[in-house]
């Protein structure tokens, strides 16, 4: 089994990958950010030197999209210039890195699904830091003979716990009080856990996916107003909801119209199909 270290444990994303239930012989190291910072080139020396993972996780991130436009210098210490010294400390030690990244890569004035192939234009200073540790991820592995990289952009992220859309939702349902929810924007809902469970893969069996990025998602798309519905209906709420456009709710940072990543190519490559969103919301909701 292959060493696995976890960065950014306490996020949403990190806090599943550090539960997921693993082989007994397989070893997991989980960092949070007091053991390893990305603004603290030490501190990840320190990680990956004594830990000597064969392959580490990046879930760590700087993920305040609007915060991010008046802190764009954290933002981009964060999501560049520390995923860079990150990947170059990690392709230095042979160690292969599964870092994960983001549709605001995107302008998402797009009208069809995103593919790997389209060329990243991000419109804010989130999205833009996030491309630049992507290009930085791929900088530091070129010609890197004994280590490898996979980016995993993923849109929409949630869980049945925590804070994201999903949970905000459930939230103001409870004041009772009528609700507009945006309509105009679209997406494909995805689980922090199922997600977390295919990176875990990845990790444990690097045969199992050609390096490189990919698009992972759940089939959809659909539109936060869709998604609020449906997280109400399977809760049995009965919520006054309309929909309203992106303009009822003005944000510092702009949101992406379209962001529909293709999850096929991800999923063939696997042997898999995606699941369609609503039915990987029921399910991650019996759950918990
Ligand atoms: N959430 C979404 O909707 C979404 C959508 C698309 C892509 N993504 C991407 O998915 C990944 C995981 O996101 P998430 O939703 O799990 O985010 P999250 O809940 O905000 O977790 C991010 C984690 O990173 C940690 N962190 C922040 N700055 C750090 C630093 N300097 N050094 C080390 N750790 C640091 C945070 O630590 P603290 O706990 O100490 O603050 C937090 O635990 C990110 O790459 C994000 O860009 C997220």
């Amino acid at each position: 089994m292959r060493k696995v270290l976890i960065t950014g444990a306490n996020g949403q994303l990190g806090s599943r990958l550090s539960e997921l239930t693993l082989p007994i012989e397989a070893e997991t190291v989980v960092c949070d950010r007091s053991e390893l910072d990305l603004t603290d080139a030490a501190s990840i020396g320190r990680a990956i030197g004594n830990h000597r993972p064969n392959v580490v996780i990046n879930a760590a991130a700087y993920t305040a999209v609007d915060r991010a436009e008046e802190e764009a210098e954290l933002a981009h210490a964060v999501n560049a210039s520390g995923v860079a010294n990150l990947a170059q400390t990690c392709a230095a030690n042979g160690v292969d890195l599964i870092h994960v990244s983001t549709d605001y890569v995107f302008s998402g004035d797009q009208n069809d699904p995103y593919h790997t192939q389209d060329a990243p234009a991000p419109t804010g200073v989130y999205g833009r830091s996030k491309w630049e540790g992507e290009k930085a991820v791929a900088r530091a592995f070129s010609g890197a003979q004994h280590a490898q990289f996979w980016i995993f952009r993923v849109a929409w992220l949630y869980d049945s716990r925590g804070n994201n859309f999903a949970q905000t939702m459930l939230r103001l349902a409870a004041t009772g009080k009528a609700l507009k929810i945006v309509n105009d924007q679209w997406g494909a809902p995805t689980a922090a856990g199922p997600f977390a469970s295919l990176l875990m893969e990845v990790a444990q069996n690097s045969e199992l996916l050609e390096a490189g990025t990919w698009h992972y998602g759940t089939s959809g798309p659909t539109t936060w107003f869709d998604f609020a519905q449906a997280i109400f209906e399977h809760e049995k709420l009965v919520v006054d909801a309309t929909p309203c456009g992106t303009e009822a709710y003005p944000t510092p940072a702009k949101r992406p119209a379209y962001s529909y990543l293709d999850p096929d190519p991800l999923m063939q490559a696997l042997g898999r199909k995606p699941e369609h969103w609503k039915d990987q919301m029921n399910r991650v909701f019996q759950k918990n």
